[in-house]
């Protein structure tokens, strides 16, 4: 099959459509580009539940606060089709930013709660600038399946219910974490690490792969679980945004003198040099992030 690729709203519903008129179903992997094994693989689970899959690469700029890395997003159009064409995608949407924000533009969509917390309260208007591009994408998809991964477990949660509170006719699926043969989940901003920051980074698998064992011990306080994420976390060297422990659907943090439920979201971003990553496990539901560790 050959890749297509469109630039405008209008194309881009035209291919969305025909694909509903030849009775197929259509699934969709919105990204910002920079492609890499962790959105090769939402492209495949996107394959194993649709008929064709639409990618769409947009760096979205409302997402972006104004001291954040906008302008350096890795950014690399040719290969990113390239890497497309080669997992079977259809048809590619990359607009520019005046076709998804025109001059007049004036709309914002704001999920609440689930944002106040986690990464929603470090980066503010964040989450604002996500659902807006989401819902912008799905009104101009319409009926699909979209994968968006569990790496961003709080984007996941807010695409989710964004869907169902303006009944949007999209099926959310949630895609487990791709991670590096070390561990470290893989993400476009690991390019901007350099060979001592990537060592350290390992840090947060290992904290992470030891929760998970903690908590598989029986190990529920809230505070036992955090203290030594925090620990390993602060003596490689990263600089700490949050360390949380938080119910898995609301993404409220559980205080440290509480105990968890038998699933909880351990949550955690991290500073290494410039690069901000974060990560996550949900305890009592996915595996250690370094099955060794
Ligand atoms: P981006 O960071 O490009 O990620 C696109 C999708 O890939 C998201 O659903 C993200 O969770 C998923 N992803 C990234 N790294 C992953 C990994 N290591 N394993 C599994 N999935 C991974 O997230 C965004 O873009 C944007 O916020 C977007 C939703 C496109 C809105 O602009």
């Amino acid at each position: 099959m050959t890749l297509s690729l469109s630039q405008t709203v209008p194309k881009f519903r035209a291919a969305c459509e025909r694909v509903r008129r030849d009775g197929q179903r259509l699934g969709l992997v919105p990204t910002m580009g920079a492609l890499h094994a962790g959105h090769r693989s939402l492209i495949e689970e996107a394959r194993r539940r649709a008929d064709q899959v639409f990618v769409t690469i947009f760096v979205n700029p409302t997402q972006f606060g104004p001291t954040e890395d906008l302008e350096a997003y890795p950014r690399d159009l040719e290969g990113d089709l390239t890497r497309c064409s080669e997992a079977g995608v259809a048809h590619v949407f990359a607009p520019a930013v005046s076709e998804m924000y025109p001059e007049d533009e004036c709309t914002r969509v704001r999920v609440v709660g689930l944002t106040q917390h986690l990464c929603g309260a470090s980066r503010p208007g964040h989450f604002e600038g996500v659902a807006t591009i989401v819902v912008k994408l799905f009104a101009i998809v319409g009926e699909c399946v979209a994968v968006f991964g569990r790496k961003d477990y709080q984007q996941l949660k807010v695409v989710e219910r964004l869907t169902r509170d303006l009944n949007l006719p999209v099926e959310v699926v949630g895609h487990s974490t791709v991670r590096d043969e070390d561990g470290l989940a893989l993400s476009s901003r690991n390019a901007h690490l350099s060979s001592e920051e990537r060592d350290a980074a390992r840090a947060i698998p290992l904290a992470l792969s030891r929760a998970v064992r903690q908590f598989r011990s029986g190990e529920r306080g809230v505070g036992a679980l955090v203290r030594p994420v925090t620990q390993q976390l602060a003596g490689a060297g990263l600089r700490i945004d949050y360390v949380s422990v938080a119910d898995p659907e609301r993404l409220t943090p559980f205080d440290d003198d509480a105990a968890t439920s038998d699933t909880a979201l351990l949550a955690v971003a991290a500073k290494v040099g410039d690069t901000r990553l974060i990560d996550n496990v949900v305890l009592g539901e996915d595996p250690p992030p370094i099955a060794d560790a």
